[in-house]
C-alpha cells in the first residue's frame, strides 16, 4: 500500500515531466550522496559568490567562492543581487559562469537562480516596471495582470533567470503593514482572481519554453495580518478567519499550477509558520494538494532559534523546519544550514525519506524549467527584453490603475491652457512613483531607473508647455525646499490650479514600518497652505497604502489615487488630469478616515452599526472612500437586473443579467461588480462579498447587457467546523445600485 502511495505521489509531482526525465531523477537520487542532496536544499545569496562578498555591487563573481558553493557545498540555488540590478548582458555573464561551474561537478546538476520580479523584473536594469499589485487590483482588469506577468517573464528569462518569487497572494487587510502595496488589496475574490491569472501567465507555456518562468506563491500563510501591523511580527488569526480570508488565494494558485511557494516569516498564534507541520504538510500538501517545491523566506530557519525561540539550538531549528515540510532553505548568507542538516540526518533527527522527498521536488523543478536540457541563458529569450510595446502596456496598466476619488464641480479634466503649479514632495520624484522592488530592493535610488522615466512635473509640462507648468519643488522627496510654504504661496499667485503631489516615497518590507498612517505633518501643512491661496487644489496621492487625508480632503477640489504605478505613472497621472485618459480605476481597499475606522467593506452586521460612538456620523462602515470607489468623466447607469430564477438548487447555476449604459458624453471603461449577501447563516454573514466583476468599455449613449453566472460555491463560507459550506436560505445580489433576491435550496 505504501509503495502504491509513493508511486502515486511521485507521478503527481512529476505531472509535467516526460517519462525519460522521471527516470533521470530516479537515477540521480540513487547516485547522490547525502552531501549532494543537502546541498541541493541549500540556497545562498549572491554575496556568497561575489568578489568582495557584500561589498561587490557590480556582479563580479569570485571563482574560488563560486567553486566553494557549487562544488564543495553542492549548493542547489542562488538568489538576489547585492545592491542593485544588473544589465541583461551582465546577468547572462553571471548565470553562464554559475552554470559552467555546475557543469564541473560530479553529477552536473544545474543551479536554479531565483529573483523577485514583483511588478516587473526588479533586478535587470531597464526592465519594464508595471503598477504594483495593489494598483493592478484597482484596474479590475485581469488581462492587464496577465500581459504584465508575461512581460516580466520575458525579461526574467532574457536575463537567464527561470524562477520568479512572485506573486504575493497575501490579503491587504492591515494598512499599517509595510507590504500592503504588494498585495491585491482587502478582497479575497480579487486576490484569488489576479493571483491565479498571474501564475497562469508565468507558467502556462510550459517552463521549458523561454516564455515561461516558475512562479512562487507567497508568503504562505497569514503574513499580511500581523497584530501590531509591523512586518514579521506575530499574527493571531483564528483558523476560521485564516480559511475564510487568507487561504483561498493560495488554494486557487495551487489549482492554477504554481510550481513553488515561499513561507511566511512570521508566526501565527504563537507558531512560526516555518515550523508548522500542520500548515506546511497537512494543509498545503494534503488538503490543497500542492506538489511543488517549498522554499523558506530569508534566514527563516535560523530565526526559529534566534528570533522566535522555538528551537533551542540552530540544529533543532533545521530539523524542525525540514520535518515540518520545508524543501529548500534560503539560508542565505552562509553554509550553516548544510552543515546542520547533515548532522541532523546522521543523528536521525530528520528521516532520509524527507530529504529524498525534498530533493525530488527540487530536481523536478530543475527538469521542468529545462535546466537539465540547457541551463544557459537562451539567445531567443534575450530578444524578448525591452520590446517597445512593453512601454505601451505599462502605460495601459498605469492608466487603468488611476483612481479618481473626488472631482468637485467637475474641475477635472483641466484645460491644457491652464497655468499649473505642480507642488509637493513627489512632484519631481521617480522613486515615489515606483515604490519598492524597483532596480534595488527598496526602490529608493533614482540612479538605477531608466533615463527616460518621467516625473509628474515633466509629464504635466508635456501637456501645458514648460512655461505653464511652474513648480516650487526640487528633486529628492525629503528635500526641505519641497516644503517651503512661502515659496508655494508666492508661486500660487501665478497659477490657475495647484496639483499637489503627496504621499509616500519608496520603501520595502521592514523599512516601511510606520508609527503613523496619517500623512506627515509637513505634507498636511503644504496642502493647507495651498488651499489658503484660494486656488483650487488637486491632490495626487502616490502611496503604497492609504495615508490619512481626512483633515485635508474637504479643502481639496480633486483627489487622484495614483498608488505606485510604475514606469508610466507620471504620464498616466497627467493624462487623467488633462482628460487624455478617462479614469476607470476602483479602490481595492477601504480608504480609512483614521486609526479608529479600520473596517473592511465585507464587514459583519455588527460592524455596520455605530453604537459605540456618541455621534450621528455615518454607520459603522464609514471610510473616507469605500472599497470600489472610483469616478469617471462620464456616468454609467444600471438597469434591468434580472435573475434566471428566484431559486437556486443544489449544484445548478444562476444567471444574473444587468444592463449598463454610458449616460455621459465621453467614452469610458467601467468595472461592473457583483456582490452577494447571505441574509442569515450559522456564522455571522458579511454585509456583502464581491463574487464577480467584468470590465467593459462603452461609448457615449451605448448600453451593454452583461451576464454573470454564479453557483453555490460563490456563496460558500467557512463554518464553525472549518468546512466550506453553502447553507440554504435567502441571498441578495447587488450590482451598482440594483438589488435582487433569491433562495438557495440544497
Ligand atoms: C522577502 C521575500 C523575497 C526574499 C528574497 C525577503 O526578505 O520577504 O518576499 O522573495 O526576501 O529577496
Amino acid at each position: 500500500m505504501l509503495a502504491i502511495l509513493a508511486t502515486i505521489c511521485v507521478t503527481t509531482i512529476n505531472a509535467q515531466l516526460s517519462k525519460a526525465d522521471e527516470q533521470k531523477i530516479n537515477d540521480l537520487l540513487k547516485q547522490m550522496t547525502l552531501e549532494e542532496k543537502v546541498g541541493q536544499m541549500t540556497q545562498v545569496t549572491f554575496a556568497v559568490i561575489a568578489k568582495g562578498g557584500w561589498a561587490d555591487s557590480e556582479g563580479n563573481i569570485d571563482p574560488a567562492a563560486l567553486k566553494k558553493a557549487i562544488t564543495d557545498y553542492h549548493v542547489g540555488s542562488i538568489l538576489n543581487v547585492n545592491a542593485h540590478g544588473f544589465s541583461v548582458d551582465k546577468w547572462i555573464q553571471v548565470i553562464t559562469q554559475i552554470q559552467d561551474e555546475a557543469k564541473n561537478t560530479r553529477l552536473k546538476i544545474p543551479v536554479i537562480y531565483g529573483l523577485d520580479g514583483m511588478h516587473g523584473q526588479t533586478y535587470t536594469l531597464n526592465s519594464t516596471l508595471f503598477p504594483h499589485n495593489l494598483a493592478m487590483a484597482a484596474t479590475r482588469n485581469p488581462s492587464l495582470v496577465r500581459a504584465a506577468a508575461k512581460t516580466t517573464t520575458n525579461e526574467l528569462r532574457a536575463s537567464g533567470v527561470r524562477w520568479n518569487f512572485a506573486p504575493v497572494l497575501d490579503i491587504g487587510r492591515q494598512p499599517l503593514w509595510s507590504r500592503f502595496p504588494e498585495t491585491y488589496g482587502e478582497d479575497v475574490f480579487i486576490a484569488k482572481t489576479m493571483g491565479a491569472t498571474a501564475i497562469k501567465a508565468y507558467e502556462e507555456d510550459g517552463l521549458k519554453k523561454s516564455t515561461a518562468v516558475a512562479s512562487c506563491m507567497k508568503h504562505y500563510l497569514g503574513y499580511s495580518g500581523p497584530r501590531n501591523g509591523k512586518d514579521r511580527t506575530p499574527a493571531y488569526i483564528p483558523e476560521i478567519e485564516l480559511r475564510e480570508y487568507y487561504l483561498p488565494s493560495f488554494r486557487e494558485a495551487v489549482k492554477a499550477g504554481a510550481s513553488t511557494i515561499m513561507i511566511n516569516s512570521g508566526e501565527i498564534n504563537g507558531e512560526p509558520v516555518h515550523a508548522s507541520k500542520y500548515l506546511l504538510t497537512d494543509v498545503l500538501r494534503k488538503e490543497l494538494g500542492f506538489q511543488g517545491m517549498i522554499v523558506t523566506d530569508w534566514e527563516d530557519i535560523k530565526r526559529l532559534h534566534d528570533r522566535h525561540n522555538v528551537a533551542a539550538t540552530p540544529r533543532e531549528a533545521v530539523a524542525m523546519a525540514i520535518n515540518a515540510g520545508i524543501d529548500m532553505s534560503m539560508v542565505p548568507t552562509d553554509f550553516s544550514f548544510y552543515d546542520l542538516l547533515l548532522e541532523a540526518v546522521k543523528l536521525k533527527e530528520v528521516p532520509m525519506s524527507r530529504i529524498d522527498d525534498a530533493v525530488r521536488r527540487i530536481l523536478t523543478l530543475k527538469f521542468k524549467t529545462g535546466l537539465f536540457d540547457d541551463p544557459y541563458p537562451e539567445a531567443s529569450a534575450k530578444a524578448n527584453f525591452g520590446k517597445p510595446e512593453y512601454q505601451q502596456l505599462a502605460l495601459d496598466a498605469a492608466h487603468e490603475a488611476m483612481t479618481l476619488l473626488k472631482n468637485k464641480n467637475n474641475l477635472l479634466p483641466l484645460s491644457k491652457t491652464s497655468k499649473v503649479l505642480v507642488a509637493g514632495p513627489s512632484a519631481q520624484s521617480i522613486t515615489a512613483l515606483n515604490g519598492c522592488w524597483s532596480y534595488t530592493w527598496q526602490g529608493n535610488n533614482e540612479q538605477w531607473y531608466p533615463s527616460d522615466s518621467k516625473t509628474i512635473l515633466q509629464a504635466i509640462k508635456d501637456k501645458v508647455g514648460d512655461k505653464n507648468a511652474i513648480t516650487t519643488t526640487v528633486k529628492g522627496f525629503n528635500n526641505p525646499a519641497n516644503y517651503d510654504l512661502t515659496a508655494l504661496k508666492r508661486a500660487a499667485a501665478n497659477a490657475d490650479v495647484i496639483v499637489m503631489c503627496v504621499g509616500e516615497d519608496a520603501y520595502a518590507e521592514s523599512p516601511g514600518n510606520t508609527r503613523e498612517l496619517a500623512l506627515p505633518d509637513e505634507q498636511v501643512e503644504l496642502v493647507k497652505a495651498a488651499a489658503m491661496t484660494g486656488k483650487p487644489v488637486i491632490l495626487v496621492l502616490t502611496e503604497g497604502r492609504p495615508r490619512f487625508i481626512t483633515n485635508i480632503e474637504p479643502i481639496a477640489s480633486g483627489i487622484l489615487m495614483a498608488y505606485w504605478s510604475g514606469k508610466k505613472s507620471g504620464e498616466a497621472i497627467a493624462d487623467v488630469l488633462f482628460g487624455d485618459y478617462n479614469p476607470d480605476g476602483r479602490l481595492p481597499f477601504s480608504y480609512p478616515k483614521s486609526m479608529g475606522e479600520f473596517v473592511m467593506y465585507d464587514r459583519k452586521p455588527s460592524e455596520e452599526i455605530r453604537e459605540v460612538f456618541n455621534d450621528n456620523a455615518g454607520g459603522g462602515y464609514d471610510p473616507l472612500f469605500p472599497f470600489g470607489s472610483g469616478l469617471s468623466y462620464t456616468t454609467f447607469e444600471y438597469s434591468n437586473l434580472q435573475l434566471s430564477s428566484n431559486t437556486l438548487t443544489g449544484d445548478a447555476k444562476l444567471t444574473v443579467t444587468i444592463t449598463v449604459k454610458n449616460t455621459g458624453s465621453r467614452a469610458g471603461k467601467h468595472s461592473v461588480e457583483l456582490y452577494t449577501r447571505d441574509m442569515y447563516a450559522s456564522i455571522t454573514p458579511s454585509m456583502k462579498r464581491l463574487r464577480a466583476f467584468q470590465k467593459i468599455s462603452l461609448d457615449p449613449g451605448e448600453s451593454k447587457q452583461l451576464t454573470f453566472t454564479i453557483d453555490k460555491n460563490d456563496l460558500a463560507f467557512v463554518n464553525a467546523q472549518l468546512k466550506t459550506v453553502t447553507e440554504p436560505g435567502d441571498f441578495e445580489v447587488m450590482i451598482g445600485d440594483k438589488k435582487a433576491t433569491f433562495n438557495y435550496k440544497q
